[in-house]
């Protein structure tokens, strides 16, 4: 379960101070696949990174299946994988290196780790990739890459910032098909999108933010309750995004 309890997030340049981030507590249960979903500049990879500790935020804090990523990092880390927004990592490295070297340090024993590669390169396609390098392969190809290392040490969490970018409709098959059974096994899966078919056929639970504050913290029936009847997600978002335009 991730918890993020009153997250704020403002960056100075200058005299200017803007803040991206200020939300109420809101969770990604167990068992769930939860939406994070925001139009573009809404605050999402900046939450993530807060959640994962890449960014220090300024008030709050997030807990990892109960562990302050502030307070205890290493054990916190342990506890999640995590697909950044960027795929252009480690450019030099072959595919099998990067996976060995993100195995090690997370200590995978070989046998594990052999089993994992094997079968996740076959169901992503990359097998015939591992021995080349990350800065030959295309977009979709270093997405994979990086969904695999995030995934090598079997965390419970995921978080998964904008996982389906520039993934061919095959992976982008298989990684949802993961994410369902992940979630399906009592762990949980957060990621972010602002592609909202995805979010309405994939997600249990979902977050709205909108400029950096969160609209709404539940299951797409609870949302839609709210709303007339047979009003898509889609419409629902884009309802709430144009109230502010008139505010
Ligand atoms: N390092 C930074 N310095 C200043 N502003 C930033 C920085 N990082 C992100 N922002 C701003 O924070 C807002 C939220 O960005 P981001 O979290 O990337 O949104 P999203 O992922 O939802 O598209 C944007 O307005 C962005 O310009
Ligand atoms: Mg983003």
């Amino acid at each position: 379960m991730v918890q993020v309890e009153n997250l704020k997030k403002q960056f100075r340049s200058g005299k200017d101070v803007k803040v991206v981030v200020n939300t109420s507590n809101w969770v990604a249960k167990d068992g769930s696949i939860t939406g994070f979903i925001g139009h573009n500049g809404a605050g999402k990879t900046t939450t993530m990174k807060m959640i994962t500790g890449v960014m220090r935020p300024t008030e709050g804090r997030c807990l990892l299946n109960g562990i302050d990523i502030k307070e205890n990092p290493i054990e916190a880390k342990k506890q999640f994988g995590y697909v950044s927004d960027s795929p252009d990592h480690f450019l030099r490295l072959r595919g099998i290196e990067y996976l060995n070297f993100i195995a090690d340090i997370y200590d995978v024993d070989t046998k594990k780790r052999m089993d994992f590669i094997n079968e996740y390169a076959e169901r992503f396609g990359m097998t015939s990739a591992l021995n080349q390098t990350i800065l030959s392969y295309s977009h979709g190809m270093r997405q994979k890459m990086m969904i695999m290392g995030a995934l090598i040490h079997d965390p419970s969490i995921w978080l998964l910032d904008e996982p389906l970018t520039g993934l061919d409709p095959e992976a982008a098959f298989e990684l949802k098909k993961m994410m369902r059974e992940h979630a399906d096994r009592g762990n949980s899966v957060l990621f972010s999108t602002h592609v909202l078919e995805v979010a309405e056929k994939l997600c249990d639970e979902i977050v709205l933010i909108k400029k950096g504050n969160i609209m709404f913290n539940g299951t797409l029936a609870q949302l839609q309750s709210q709303y007339p009847q047979d009003m898509s997600l889609e419409e629902i978002f884009l309802d709430i995004n144009k109230e502010e335009s008139n505010e």
